[in-house]
């Protein structure tokens, strides 16, 4: 059995290196915050595709162990590898699953490519034996490239500004130094590939398949996640390639409205959550300084929250209300709310051009970034001894395929 002393190895935006024990801790934490909720009316049997790290976890966990449900995930993690740990989502699923056997809560995760048929086909079969039929499809892929399942061709999604060339301070999470950036817009078939990663048409293909099988049950909803955000992130995230890839997922979430879930009397809606540290948005120029100060204002205005909270709200106070799911004027809901409050913003506005490298860790909240940032991959969390050696090969059970 591998084991290893492991610590953080950081390259860029991603670190390279996972706690087990540290990411089953992260995945306690959220468990504890879900417990305390005990939301009412809760869907009972929920599939969450991407759900083994950042908003597709703290779902799962908020449905489980908020809300009392049944779950089928799908994701795609790598195991523990030739003394190489595995990845944090598989860590994190591990951590799930031992967790929910102890509630007597079912289980079952498929871990693969979602966007291939073959991963459709096993979670089909797993929502079948499993829960029966689903009252809730939760869709929160993050990813960077897709393979067609019908031409077997691969796109690649980016971020970039569409049509004119974005300058803007960003902050180099390595090297702690705030510097402008300049992003070239999106050229040749950009905007379309990306659309094609992460726009709405594979949550439609998972729609139809669940319902052709008669998996959707009476009522069932579906969500999809997205973000807006304030003006100074907006040519690289609303206005840009992503963005493009987000107006198409509310297009599908209208579709899925008006077609597929009508005569169900179910509904899908797009959630717009807050700017949150996680694997994803780390990955994007601008969004961490802008987190970075985010933070530092909403946590002392009280107002500050992580993903399973942000969840957790999502159930508790907009869908499984009495009444109906409140939303803004285009349908959506918007957990974004206290993020894109006057105040908040405001404030983002006068600290933004004051950002330099000398008083990063001052004016902004880069310390609680980096934290989070490392306890995504199972480091900085109390009670570990993370000078001893750990066991890397956990496995997940309840693991099909
Ligand atoms: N992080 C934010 O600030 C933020 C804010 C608002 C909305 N969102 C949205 O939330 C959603 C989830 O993002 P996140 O930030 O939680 O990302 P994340 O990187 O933490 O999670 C991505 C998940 O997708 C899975 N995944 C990726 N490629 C896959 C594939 N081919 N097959 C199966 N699973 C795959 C991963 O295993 C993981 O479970 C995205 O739609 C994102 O745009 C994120």
């Amino acid at each position: 059995m591998p084991t290893a002393i492991v610590k953080p190895k950081v390259r860029g935006f991603i670190c390279i290196t996972t706690h087990p024990q540290g990411c089953a801790a992260h995945v306690r934490e959220q468990i504890a915050v879900a417990e305390k909720a005990k939301i009412q009316n809760a869907p009972k049997r929920v599939l969450v595709v991407g759900a083994s790290t950042g908003y597709g976890l703290a779902s799962r966990i908020a449905a489980a162990f908020g809300g009392g449900a049944d779950t089928v995930g799908v994701f795609f993690e790598r195991p523990c590898d030739k003394g190489r740990p595995a990845t944090a989502g598989w860590y994190n699923t591990a951590a799930f699953h031992e967790a929910a056997k102890q509630k007597n809560l079912k289980a079952v995760s498929i871990n693969g490519d979602a966007f291939s048929d073959e991963i459709k086909r096993k979670t089909l079969d797993a929502v079948k034996e499993t829960l029966g039929q689903v009252d809730l499809v939760v869709y929160s892929l993050a990813s960077p490239r897709r393979t067609d399942p019908q031409t077997g061709e691969v796109y690649k999604s980016v971020l970039k500004p569409v049509g004119t060339p974005f300058t803007a301070k960003t902050v180099d999470t390595d090297k702690e130094i705030v510097h402008e950036v300049t992003l070239e817009p999106a050229e040749g078939d950009d905007v379309k590939n990306t659309v094609k990663v992460m726009g709405g048409e594979d949550w439609m293909l998972w729609m139809q398949a669940l319902k052709n099988e008669n998996l959707l049950a009476k009522g069932a909803q579906t969500l999809a996640y997205s973000y807006i955000g304030p003006e100074v992130t907006h040519p690289i995230y609303k206005d840009g390639t992503i963005g493009q890839a987000k107006a198409d997922v509310e297009k599908t979430a209208h579709e899925l409205n008006t077609s597929l879930l009508a005569d169900l009397g179910g509904k899908a809606f797009v959630s717009v959550n807050k700017a949150l540290v996680t694997q994803a948005s780390s990955a994007i120029p601008v969004v961490p300084l802008y987190i970075s100060i985010l933070y530092k204002i909403m946590k002392a205005k009280a107002l500050h929250e992580g993903c399973i909270e942000q969840m957790v709200r999502l159930l508790a106070e907009r869908l499984c209300t009495d009444g109906a799911v409140p939303t803004d004027p285009e349908g959506r809901i918007r957990l974004d709310d206290w993020e894109m409050k006057d105040d908040v913003q405001q404030a983002v506005r006068e600290l933004w051009p004051q950002i330099d490298t000398e008083n990063l860790r001052a004016l902004s909240d880069f310390a609680g970034y980096q934290k989070e940032f490392l306890k995504l991959f199972g480091f900085g969390f109390e009670g570990i001894d993370y000078e001893k050696e750990v066991e890397l090969d956990v496995p997940i059970e309840g693991l099909v395929g």
